[in-house]
């Protein structure tokens, strides 16, 4: 798989990749992330990539021409499954999306700032729009972030324990179960008795039942949820 992130802050959107799974990942082959810095495609003199908005109003417009400029050239070298665009308007992140965007092959991710983008970059290119929550970020860029990690820890091989992305949190609709390491004893705080027993059957059991236990006291909504 193949990520490319159109961004005006590549530094921003460095550190994530270069340290832990992501690193790992990369390093493995199991992904290939390319930051783009969309000053880059400017003509202007001062590299400018926005400007102000038709029909007044705060606020810098990221411009069509470096993004068309930046994705075209993209598009000239392979096939893109998805042209997405990180903004706080979109379609809101969950874990079904993670998981359908982790079985693509190459994806662009364009990352908004200022006030936005022109709207014709958002009719003419992208083919989905998400956003990370209900708040609003300085930029798309750690948005970016986000998706890129929910998506790559789901490739074959990325994780270690080859059902770890199975038992999250969500993949059932349900909430992980609680977990415990050692000491099974500390301070008098006791790891529960059922998870030292041994018996597989019954800690999976136990398991589920937490999980649901979990899900219906913290987020009932995911339980009434059709994913
Ligand atoms: N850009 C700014 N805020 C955002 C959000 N919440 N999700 C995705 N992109 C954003």
């Amino acid at each position: 798989m193949r990520i490319d992130i159109i961004t005006v802050l590549p530094e921003l959107l460095r550190s994530p990749f270069e340290a832990s799974i992501l690193k790992r990942a990369i390093e493995a082959g199991h992904i290939e992330v390319y930051l783009h810095n969309l000053r880059d495609y400017s003509d202007k003199p001062h590299k400018q990539v926005d400007d102000y908005q038709f029909g007044g109003g705060a606020g810098m417009v990221l411009m069509i021409e470096p993004i068309e400029k930046c994705i075209e050239n993209l598009k000239s070298e392979r096939i893109y499954d998805e042209v997405i665009f990180l903004t706080p308007d979109g379609e809101r992140l969950q874990q079904k999306m993670a998981n359908q965007l982790s079985m693509k092959q190459n994806i662009i991710m364009l990352c908004g700032h200022y006030k936005g983008v022109d709207q014709r970059v958002r009719d003419q290119f992208i083919t989905k729009e998400i956003s990370i929550g209900d708040y609003v970020l300085s930029g798309g860029e750690l948005a970016a972030a986000v998706l890129s990690d929910a998506i790559i820890r789901l490739l074959p091989g990325v994780l270690n324990d080859e059902t770890s992305a199975l038992t999250d949190t969500f993949q059932d609709n349900l909430l992980a179960p609680p977990i415990y390491t050692r000491p099974a004893n500390y301070k008098g705080w006791k790891v529960p008795e059922i998870l030292r027993s041994g018996n597989l059957p019954a800690i999976e059991k136990w398991r589920d039942e937490q999980a649901y236990e979990r899900t219906a006291k913290l987020r009932p909504d995911l339980l009434n949820e059709d994913h």
